[in-house]
């Protein structure tokens, strides 16, 4: 699936979307962390979830189905929780403010829950974990979506792909950071794989009897994605939907609305969970880190199989092109410049990246 690449620096990528979405009536900073949050996901190299999410961001905003006047608010809360209502507003700005509660709540309380109802798609799961190991603290973020995946033996979508993510502080390296989908692959590797016209393996997806198909585009009407290691990923996207849907009152599985495909009018009722661990709290926050930086280590230093050079731990890949990415700019595929192209005519932006003076 090799694409060509657009260069475009962090700064204007983040410019770029804070004014697409101004144009949209999003108040100032929402529009400045919501473009954070889609420009450091495809800083880590994660294009299925970044920017290119916009353009669908975009539509719903304009026909009502993301209140652009939303103000997200704490319904409850107790010493070390709380569920936030977004209002039907963007689901990145109540997702950072979700996991900005857990953290608060957490430095207090030594762990923190926050859940987020009436959220919309917030993206990728990685950024709120990250806020939390900014702080110090353990952090894991996940969310549930509408149904595109079938659990085993299913013929039809039952759960969304819903996403899961934990970050952990280290010393002198970077957070660890796993951020994954409960799916074998997201829904965006699909969507890539029929803009270029191409097959897809058969441990994707099934079709409407249940059976392995390689044909992406059945994808999401006629082919579901199936949960990653069989039973293993549809236990987590279940804890997920208890977690991030039923526990915070939003719903789960066909209560929501799917963001994409469905009337942009209507809202989709998101929910989301944020929870923050404060390593401080429990222990000394220093020991801690020299033997989170001690196993990072050991894992490298691992004997490693013929014909590998590297062992990785989770997040390392996304950090070192992020380093890049700040660098020398991002190198945006082909999909995503387009999406992006379509929004510069459609709010009339600047962008000479794109070639729109
Ligand atoms: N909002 C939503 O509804 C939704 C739904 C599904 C997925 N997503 C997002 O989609 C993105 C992609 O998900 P995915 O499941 O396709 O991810 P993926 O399968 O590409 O896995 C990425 C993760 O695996 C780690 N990883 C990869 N190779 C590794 C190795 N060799 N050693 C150690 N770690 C390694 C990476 O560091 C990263 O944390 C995520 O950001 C997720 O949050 C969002």
């Amino acid at each position: 699936m090799e694409q060509t690449a657009t260069k475009v620096s962090v700064t204007e990528l983040e410019d770029f979307c804070h004014a697409a979405l101004r144009k949209c009536g999003v108040e100032e900073a929402g529009a400045r962390l919501s473009a954070n949050v889609l420009v450091t996901t495809d800083a880590f190299g994660v294009f299925t979830h970044g920017t290119k999410l916009l353009r669908g961001y975009v539509r719903r905003l304009q026909a009502g189905g993301i209140r652009a006047d939303a103000v997200p608010r704490v319904e409850r809360e107790g010493p070390a929780w709380a569920i936030l209502d977004g209002q039907s507003g963007l689901g990145m700005v109540t997702s950072v403010l979700a996991m900005n509660k857990a953290i608060e709540k957490a430095k207090t309380a030594g762990v923190g829950y926050a859940g987020a109802r009436n959220s919309c798609h917030f993206g990728a799961a990685g950024y709120y974990a990250l806020m939390a190991a900014r702080a110090d603290m353990i952090g894991l973020a996940m969310a549930n979506d509408y149904p595109s995946m079938a659990v085993l033996g299913a013929r039809k979508a039952v759960l969304g792909t819903n996403p899961f993510a934990y970050a952990v502080p280290a010393g002198r390296e970077p957070p660890i950071f796993l951020d994954i989908a409960s799916s074998t692959v997201a829904g965006g590797k699909v969507r890539i794989a029929q803009m270029h016209r191409e097959t897809v393996p058969d441990t994707w997806m099934v079709d409407t009897n249940g059976v392995p198909t390689t044909n992406p585009f059945l994808y999401p009407h006629a082919a579901f994605l199936l949960p990653f290691a069989g039973h293993k990923g549809y236990g987590l996207a279940m804890m997920i939907e208890h977690l991030a849907g039923i526990l915070t009152g939003t719903g789960a599985m066909y209560d929501l609305v799917n963001w994409v495909d469905h009337d942009p009018s209507l809202a989709t009722h998101h929910g989301g969970a944020f929870l923050a661990f404060n390593v401080a709290a429990i222990t000394s926050l220093d020991a801690f880190k020299d033997r989170v930086d001690q196993l990072i280590r050991d894992i490298h230093e691992t004997p490693k199989a013929d014909g590998v050079d590297r062992l990785y731990v989770p997040g390392e890949m996304e950090w070192d092109r992020h380093r890049r990415a700040v660098a020398q700019g991002i190198d945006l595929p082909e999909d995503v410049v387009a999406s992006l192209r379509e929004l510069a005519e459609l709010l009339d932006i600047a962008a000479p990246w794109l070639g729109k003076g």
